[in-house]
């Protein structure tokens, strides 16, 4: 190597400027990414969340055990992400209710019931023939169906098609009978089943609720068979909502009353979202 005038030597201060200024360039653009990093992460945490899960897989492949371990926890979380959303929405769906009505007088309230849970609820609606000249149909809600034997009938055509009363019990979380008559209550009780109202009974579930409100002449509440049939549908884990004493339709005074709409749903909403909790 070429010596300078002064002794220098040429070729060993080339090679450590150019050393300098490499590390100089690396620290540089390290710097940079570093800044650019925390600024962004700073500005916008969030648009680096979908991110990470991506990142830490990436991190994996470098394959120590601890990191491998990871990256299979990390498999499991976006399956575990979208569970709980499907928890989440099941939880927050509103309840499904379905409210029947039977042949007693008392069916006149039975719109007025299907306000009260419509408030809260999704509600379908099932009437026997003889509530039908009770029921007021056209009060009933908007978005309230009311299903009778005839679509039990009218809606199957074929082996194949959907059985309208196993539809309906698979489709509620809660079923209201409410009227309940004393012939429905019997063949509750008996476990009778010839119309829709009494087949969705019979083929119901009973790990989920299901809650009856009487309503009959006082004399049809005090017969004896009234007693034997409440204790038949309690042993299948029916709740009862007691009737009332009050002066009948007939103009009887006595028990036999249903309980009021009001209560009805009161009753059902407190016992649901005690058994959420
Ligand atoms: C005007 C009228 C009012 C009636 N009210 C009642 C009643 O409040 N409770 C009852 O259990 N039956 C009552 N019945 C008798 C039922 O309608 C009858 O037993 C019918 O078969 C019940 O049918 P279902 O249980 O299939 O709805 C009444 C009948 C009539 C004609």
């Amino acid at each position: 190597m070429p010596l300078s005038p002064m002794g220098y030597d040429y070729g060993f201060i080339l090679n450590n400027l150019i050393l300098l200024l490499t590390t100089s360039l690396s620290l540089f653009f390290c710097s940079i990414t570093f800044i650019e990093g925390f600024l962004t992460s700073f500005f916008y945490p969030s648009a680096l969340i979908p991110l990470l899960p991506r990142l830490h897989l990436q991190f994996q492949s470098l394959g120590t055990q601890q990191q491998i371990q990871e990256k299979d926890m990390a498999h499991v979380e976006p399956e575990n992400m979208e569970m709980n959303l499907y928890q989440v929405n099941s939880a927050v769906r509103r309840p499904r209710i379905l409210l029947a009505a039977s042949g007693s007088v008392a069916a006149i309230k039975f719109a007025n019931l299907c306000h009260c849970f419509s408030e809260w609820a999704e509600v379908k609606a099932v009437a026997t023939q003889a509530s039908l000249h009770f029921v007021d149909r056209i009060a009933l809600p908007k978005d309230v169906i009311l299903y009778t034997d005839e679509d039990e009938w009218s809606s199957w055509k074929k082996i194949g098609d959907n059985v309208l009363h196993i539809e309906l019990r698979k489709w509620a979380d809660i079923m209201v009978i409410a009227p309940l008559s004393a012939n429905t209550l019997a063949k509750i009780a008996g476990g009778l089943c010839d119309n829709l109202l009494t087949c969705i009974v019979r083929a119901w579930d009973y790990s989920k609720p299901m809650f009856v409100a009487p309503a009959m002449n006082t004399l049809m509440w005090n017969n004896p068979f009234t007693e034997r049939h409440l204790m038949g549908i309690d042993d299948l884990g029916i709740s009862l909502i007691p009737p009332v004493k009050k002066r009948l339709a007939c103009g009887d005074y006595g028990n036999g009353a249903m309980a009021e709409p009001s209560l009805i749903y009161s009753t059902v909403r407190l016992f649901f979202e005690t058994r959420e909790q």
